[in-house]
């Protein structure tokens, strides 16, 4: 597949809409930056936005919705996140909220974290398309990995046209960096991502913000900022045999004999349906084991990032 972008239009906003809803990619203009974009909530759709772009972590992704109603159903707003989203929403504004129980959302595109980020696009073609698609979507910016965020249709098919479905064209970004991002956790504004929106505008509504430490050792709020999943069961990475009831998350046709619970990211050894089932996999044995043996995983492709996201999944942590 190799896209040229294409003009919007009504035709072309309804099949990228028809596109979405498949589980293809398609690159939208937003008034940031162009997203590539894909149904957030199918794991395999959102693992495909990880293989197009070649990136070498599971990062959690920016989740779109066309309307305040669509948000509501991801995730809990309290107070300040309703104020900042009644004087922010539609626009550069993503807001990191905490997950709904019955949230649809695969757990892929929030990098297996219990908070979201939800924004709501200003532009009028990434909104006709959100009403098209009619569910979330998951947009990165529709760059390959390590390259600056696109601002023309150009830009996307230059880095990514071979990787998408369909690059809808809508002219040059109006304003050029993306969203600002803040987290409304705890009762606490945090910011974590300087963009589009200044933060003196965010402050004027909502008091002083908290600015987020670089330093991952020193989260300006402990626990609230942590952006990787940590399982509460021990992980032991690589394991090629497995001790007493430990539970296995295998991949591939060859997993090692134990009693324990199981789990297969792939038996056919496809890495994007590996990377579709990760963190759904992980907390599901998380449920039920207390220690987790994960098989070598291959480091090409999309098992970088799956590797990436055991290593820090495994890590030792504080209690
Ligand atoms: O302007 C934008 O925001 C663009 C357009 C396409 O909407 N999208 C974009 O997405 O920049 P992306 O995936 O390139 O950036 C997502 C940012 C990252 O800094 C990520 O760490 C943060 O949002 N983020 C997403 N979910 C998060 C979460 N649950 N907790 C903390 N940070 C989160
Ligand atoms: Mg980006």
């Amino acid at each position: 597949m190799t896209a040229r972008p294409i003009t919007a239009t009504a035709e072309t906003i309804a099949k990228a809409g028809e596109l979405l809803r498949d589980g293809k990619l398609v690159a939208f203009p937003t008034e940031t930056v162009y997203g590539l974009g894909a149904d957030a909530t199918s794991d395999t759709a959102v693992a495909s936005i990880f293989a197009a772009k070649n990136r070498p972590t599971f990062n959690p992704l920016i989740v779109h919705v066309a309307d305040m109603e669509a948000a509501r159903a991801l995730v809990v707003f309290d107070s300040l996140a309703e104020q900042l989203a009644a004087a922010f929403w539609p626009g550069p504004l993503s807001l990191v909220l905490p997950r709904r129980p019955d949230c649809p959302v695969s757990l892929l595109a929030s990098a297996g974290l219990d908070t979201i980020a939800v924004r709501m696009p200003a532009h009028g073609t990434a909104r006709a398309i959100l009403a098209a698609a009619s569910v979330p979507i998951a947009a990165p910016s529709a760059n390959a990995s390590g390259a600056i965020s696109p601002t023309r249709a150009d830009h996307v098919a230059d880095s990514l046209g071979n990787n998408v479905d369909l690059i809808l064209d809508d002219g040059p970004c109006q304003v050029g960096i993306e969203s600002t991002v803040v987290a409304c956790l705890d009762g606490t504004a945090t910011l974590l991502r300087p963009g589009g929106l200044a933060i003196e505008d965010i402050e004027a509504v909502t008091g002083p913000v908290q600015m987020a430490s670089g330093d991952p050792d020193q989260p300006a709020s402990p626990g609230m900022l942590a952006s990787h999943y940590a399982p509460d069961a021990a992980l032991r990475l690589n394991a090629t045999s497995l001790a007493g009831d430990e539970g296995l998350l295998a991949f591939g046709s060859a997993a090692p004999a134990g009693d324990g619970p199981r789990r297969n990211l792939s038996p056919t050894g496809d890495l994007r349906e590996a990377a579709a089932n990760l963190f759904a996999m992980l907390r599901e044995l998380d449920g039920i084991s207390s220690a987790i043996a994960v098989v070598p995983i291959p480091q090409t492709g999309l098992g970088r990032a799956i590797n990436d996201r055991l290593v820090r999944a495994a890590a030792p942590r504080d209690a």
